[in-house]
């Protein structure tokens, strides 16, 4: 790492998931499926939808008061807060500027939008504030309300997604701590293949509000895309896979995870899945599995995480962190 930069870690971290569960077995009841079907396709077993009166925003002020309270952060110390959602809840103001006030902070605030990937496209933007020395507290949230923008009569998609957030607090750490080495890339060429066609400008409305997506080709790209771009980051920081500790990846398909993990040759306890419970929370599903391991003392100080992102755009991201907690 360049000398005159910063170390930049996660020294807080928070989730939320809505009380609701949707089981497979549910799912059933009204739309052409079996709980057999999705579990051997995607590994998901239910998954959690908002209440009527909860919105993205209210779900993203949950998590990120607990990360701040986990960071041992107030709202004021926040220098700027980045929110990955393609489910905020206006075209604007922004999720974030509304979370700002929320918190009853001052900071800038801005979204971001790279689908699946949000969340670790965040994170590696915000560790560039902390390490150039522009900011010294970022708050970056994973937030979204996924299953608004399902078409609940199409089974190849509605099965797959559900409701949460999760969030971070990123601050300087210790030199040799924190993010090492990052990964992030687009393929526009690839954007009809998952979409949201919804558009104020061309006028296509409220009848192409719903997630499209071709699961084939959205497969294949994933099963290379996951492993490439993990083994991309590892190689920018001069890291063998081997010296993964826990492998972090979005949650979309249990055999998408299995595959990047042979490609990572990683055994399975070095892989972190929580999907069966969730299913898809687009930008929220590396932050809440972050979340979930840390609970389960899956994360501790020295270890060596690497986070992987992908999805609508298309889009990639992978963050290599080594994690700093000396008092856990
Ligand atoms: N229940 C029962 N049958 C179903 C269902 C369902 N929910 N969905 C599809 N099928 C049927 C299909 O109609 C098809 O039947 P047919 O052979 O008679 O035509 C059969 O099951 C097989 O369909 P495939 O699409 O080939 O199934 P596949 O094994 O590819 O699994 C899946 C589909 C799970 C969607 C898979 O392709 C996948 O996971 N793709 C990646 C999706 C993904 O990760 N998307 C998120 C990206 S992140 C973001 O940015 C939003």
């Amino acid at each position: 790492m360049n000398p005159q930069r910063h170390a930049a870690g996660i020294t807080g971290l928070g989730s939320y998931l809505p009380e609701r569960i949707l089981t497979n077995k549910e799912m059933e009841s009204f739309v052409d499926t079996t709980d057999e079907w999705i579990q051997s396709r995607t590994g998901i077993k239910e998954r959690r939808v908002a209440a009527d009166n909860q919105f993205t925003l209210d779900l993203a002020y949950e998590a990120a008061k607990a990360a701040l309270a986990d960071a041992n952060v107030t709202a004021d110390q926040v220098d700027l807060i980045i929110v990955a959602t393609c489910t905020g809840d206006h075209r604007f103001p922004s999720t974030a500027s509304l979370l700002q006030n929320r918190l009853g902070s001052t900071c800038a605030a801005f979204d971001l939008g790279a689908a699946c990937s949000g969340f670790v496209y965040a994170l590696n933007t915000a560790a560039q504030f902390v390490m150039a020395g522009t900011a010294q507290t970022v708050l970056v949230v994973g937030a979204e309300i996924m299953t608004r923008i399902l078409d609940w009569n199409d089974r190849t998609t509605c099965v797959l997604f559900g409701d949460g957030a999760g969030a971070a607090v990123l601050q300087r750490v210790p030199e040799s701590y924190g993010v090492l080495g990052t990964d992030m890339g687009s393929d526009g060429s690839g954007g009809e293949l998952l979409k949201v066609e919804c558009s104020i400008t061309r006028g296509e409305g409220e009848s192409r509000r719903y997630i499209q997506q071709n699961g084939r080709e959205v497969y294949r790209f994933a099963v290379n895309k996951l492993g490439e771009s993990a083994l991309q980051a590892l190689q920018n920081c001069n890291i063998d896979p081997a010296e993964i500790d826990l492998f972090v990846p979005h949650q979309a398909n249990v055999r998408i995870i299995d595959a990047a993990a042979k490609k990572l040759k990683l055994p399975s306890e070095k892989v972190f899945c929580d999907l069966e419970k969730y299913g898809n929370t687009s930008a929220a599903s590396v932050p809440i599995a972050l979340c979930e391991a840390r609970q389960q003392n899956r994360i501790k100080h020295d270890d060596l995480i690497v986070m992987v992102g992908f999805g609508g755009g298309l889009t990639w991201a992978s963050c290599v962190l080594k994690w700093y907690a000396p008092q856990q």
